[in-house]
């Protein structure tokens, strides 16, 4: 049986492609390649470019694969561009998304694992944030990702269907391989990397006045190698029989956006020079997972997230990608 990856060709749906064939798994890859490259895949992958909500595409590919497993990658995620084109992420995340649940139902394909987000809690009432926590989006882009996790909901108790939601904090990292590379590139340890290179003469911090020790913002990184472990034991889990869930990716421990650059001016040995902006609105303080969930129900704890693996493993996938994957 094959599992079906749309948005494989992207930054953590590649390294789970990676992961999950080297742990014996068949892929078959799906992605329209506006974010991905398809030099992320190994050129054994069986790949279709393509749009999650073609469902002609979708039923050839059930025809020529026997799928029983979808893992959906597939999405805008910028938070700022969701912000000023709303539309673009509600068709994409959201229109797209709800076709290619219908086009699985059809191939009787009953277990997804879903990439959600820590952006559907909005500003958390609770720290670290319990699944439990209100969701409350802030963004056009954390809606469409709860809109998709309750239509799950509402398609297991309808059609059975059975799925694990993974709601990420924050990705960050590479494996010897594939690493992160989004043109333009919204995330702090790739810019932060870009920085150190001297691509940027500064880095940008947004915001300094926050209640957080040093004053800057405070997110949870997760090696994304650690984030792809969890769907393979996601699907082993739904493959076991396992009911559906809601699950928090993160570490449980924070770092505050100067800490990040003070790592990587060690990992690195470059000054990188910082410039303070204004925060950007509905940037929370402090967003850090309650993380228990995920080792209790998936067995999943995080064994290369701690701060410099993370940016030491990006920083060397980026000495030889300068271009990412650019030719
Ligand atoms: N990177 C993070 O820190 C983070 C945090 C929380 C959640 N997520 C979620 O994880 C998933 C992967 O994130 P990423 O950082 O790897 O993003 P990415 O942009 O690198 O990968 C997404 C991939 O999906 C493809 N895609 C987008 N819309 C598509 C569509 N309609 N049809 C087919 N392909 C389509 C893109 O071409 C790209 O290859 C996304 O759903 C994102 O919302 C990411």
């Amino acid at each position: 049986m094959a599992i079906l990856v749309t948005g494989g060709a992207g930054y953590i749906g590649s390294v789970t492609v990676e992961r999950l064939r080297a742990n014996g798994a068949q892929v078959v890859v799906l992605d329209d390649l506006g974010r991905g490259h398809h030099a992320a895949l190994d050129r054994d992958v069986p790949f279709y470019e393509g749009r999650t909500g073609d469902r002609a595409l979708l039923k050839r590919i059930a025809a020529e694969h026997k799928i029983d497993a979808c893992v959906h990658f597939a999405a805008l995620a910028f938070v700022g561009e969701s912000v000023a084109e709303p539309a673009r992420y509600f068709e994409n995340n959201v229109e797209q998304g709800v076709a290619l649940m219908s086009a699985l139902l059809e191939a009787g394909v009953r277990r997804v694992v879903f990439s959600s987000t820590c952006a559907t809690y909005g500003e958390p009432k609770q720290v670290p944030i319990p699944e439990t926590c209100p969701q409350w989006p802030v963004n056009p882009y954390g809606w469409s990702k709860l809109f998709l996790e309750r239509l799950l909901d509402s398609y297991d108790h309808a059609y059975g269907l059975k799925f694990v939601a993974l709601r990420y904090f924050n990705a960050a990292g590479a494996t010897a391989t594939r690493g992160e590379f989004h043109e333009p590139e919204t995330h702090l340890v790739p810019n932060v990397l870009s920085a150190a290179l001297g691509e940027k003469s500064q880095l940008s911090v947004f915001g300094d006045k926050y209640p957080t020790p040093d004053g800057t913002a405070i997110r949870d990184y997760v090696h994304v190698a650690d984030l792809a472990d969890a769907h393979i034991l996601a699907l082993g889990y739904l493959r076991k029989g396992g009911g559906s869930q809601f699950i928090n990716l993160g570490t449980g421990d924070g770092y505050s956006v100067l800490e990040v650059i003070e790592c990587a001016r060690k990992v690195t040995g470059a000054p990188i020079p910082i410039r303070i902006e204004p925060p950007r609105p509905g940037d929370p303080p402090k967003l850090v997972a309650d993380a228990k969930k995920a080792a209790t129900v998936l067995g999943w704890k995080p064994a290369v997230s701690d701060l410099p693996s993370i940016i030491r493993s990006q920083w060397e996938w980026r000495q030889k990608h300068p271009r990412g994957y650019s030719k």
